[in-house]
């Protein structure tokens, strides 16, 4: 007892260098003390030091703002010095990583009249929503996608594609991909050397032979419901949608027949981009919605684990995430991360309000992590899905 008492104060005495000298030697071997946070965090959270500080906040990027430095970047870089010319969507939460949200990447894009890049390809999945000019431009594995505002272009992992724009005005779009989440685990990859077989030989080639109709996406799984048996329906890795390009017309149209419904108190009328062969979602990571908010439309609040980026395509409104506000017109992006409580809001009594969202709703799925509540009319809370 007296030797235990002893060892204590001798412990206490010089404790502090000691502790010292232990975080120092901890550090040295790559090893970090669990039961230490650091002083700048005040919740103190140990767990949270395990994300190293980095965690998606809401927040909201304005076309405004956007806009006018897409077209000074496009005076200033040109095709020659960079062919990579998108603006990165930076969560200040992220910073310095490039990330949206924890497991998504955005990036816009202007491309000049006439401007088509090489062909490269990745082991992520992106996504290009067209936004400006009708004649933007992805080549996929052989496929020539010409789209317009609203159009989703895929371009699965593995896939050799190119961008550009044939039009003779400038053309915006926006990419998603899941670049980080594929960080996170270690699969990310790119290639630039497209080849093609000429004469026996693979020879490398800065644009694509097409090698499908410009409208196969739409005749081979534009047909809800019907399948043409004789064609393969596994396109590249086969983890994906075979169907490349989703016009914003069908989208719109649908969203439109279901006005008079009375859709999710939650969601409103929204509607999931699907695989049309196995009837999942696009991709195994990331899922797409259409939102149609009709005028004067509140959804009521929904708090789930998914993290989204929602692009307001038509109209104006707010979304209330986390606690703040955020007043969005069409092409600002805003992200919602997951764990926040959201809602939207159509701001006008007389006009529809239309979402397009990205979510990592499927990984969280996939592994088990996705939940979802919802508050109802009177404050209560209860689980969704
Ligand atoms: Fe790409």
């Amino acid at each position: 007892m007296a030797n235990r008492a002893k060892d204590a104060a001798a412990r206490g005495c010089n404790r502090n260098a000691r502790l010292k000298a232990l975080y120092g030697k901890l550090e040295e071997l790559d090893l970090a003390p669990y039961w230490a946070v650091q002083n700048a965090r005040e919740d103190h959270e140990e767990d949270g030091q395990v994300l190293k500080g980095r965690r998606a906040q809401p927040f909201i990027w304005k076309y405004a703002d956007i806009e006018p430095l897409l077209y000074e970047a496009a005076e200033l870089i040109t095709m020659d010095d960079s062919e990579r010319r998108s603006i990165v969507l930076v969560n200040p939460g992220m910073a310095p990583v490039r990330a949206t949200v924890s497991t998504l990447y955005t990036a816009y894009r202007l491309n000049d009249p006439r401007e088509i890049m090489p062909p490269h390809r990745h082991s992520i999945n992106a996504v290009r929503i067209g936004l400006t000019g009708t004649q933007n431009f992805t080549g996929v594995e052989g496929e020539p996608i010409t789209f317009g505002p609203g159009d989703l272009v895929l371009t699965p992992a593995d896939a050799w594609h190119n961008h550009g724009n044939h039009g003779d005005d400038f053309a915006v779009n926006v990419s998603v991909l899941d670049l980080p989440l594929s960080e996170v685990l270690n699969a990310a990859s790119f290639e630039h050397d497209y080849r093609e077989e000429e004469d026996g030989k693979l020879v490398s080639r800065c644009q694509q032979s097409a090698r499908y109709s410009d409208d196969y996406s739409h005749k081979a799984y534009g047909y809800g419901g019907l399948k043409p048996r004789f064609l393969d329906h596994k396109r590249g890795t086969g983890w994906h949608s075979p169907m490349y390009v989703y016009r914003w017309s069908r989208t719109r149209e649908l969203l439109e027949s279901y006005r008079d419904h009375d859709g999710s108190p939650w969601d409103a009328i929204q509607v999931e981009y699907t695989n049309p062969v196995t009837g999942r979602t696009v991709y195994p990571t990331m899922t797409f919605f259409g939102q149609l908010l009709r005028p004067g439309e509140r959804t009521l609040p929904q708090q789930q684990n998914a993290s989204q980026v929602v692009f307001p395509f038509h109209g104006s409104g707010h979304s209330i995430i986390g606690g703040k506000r955020f007043d969005w017109e069409p092409f600002d992006a805003v992200a919602a991360p997951g764990g926040e409580w959201y809602e939207h809001v159509n701001g006008s009594n007389s006009e529809d309000a239309i979402l397009f969202v990205v979510s990592d709703e499927p990984t969280l799925k996939t592994l088990g992590f996705y939940r979802r509540q919802g508050k109802t009319k009177s404050g209560e809370i209860v689980a969704l899905d």
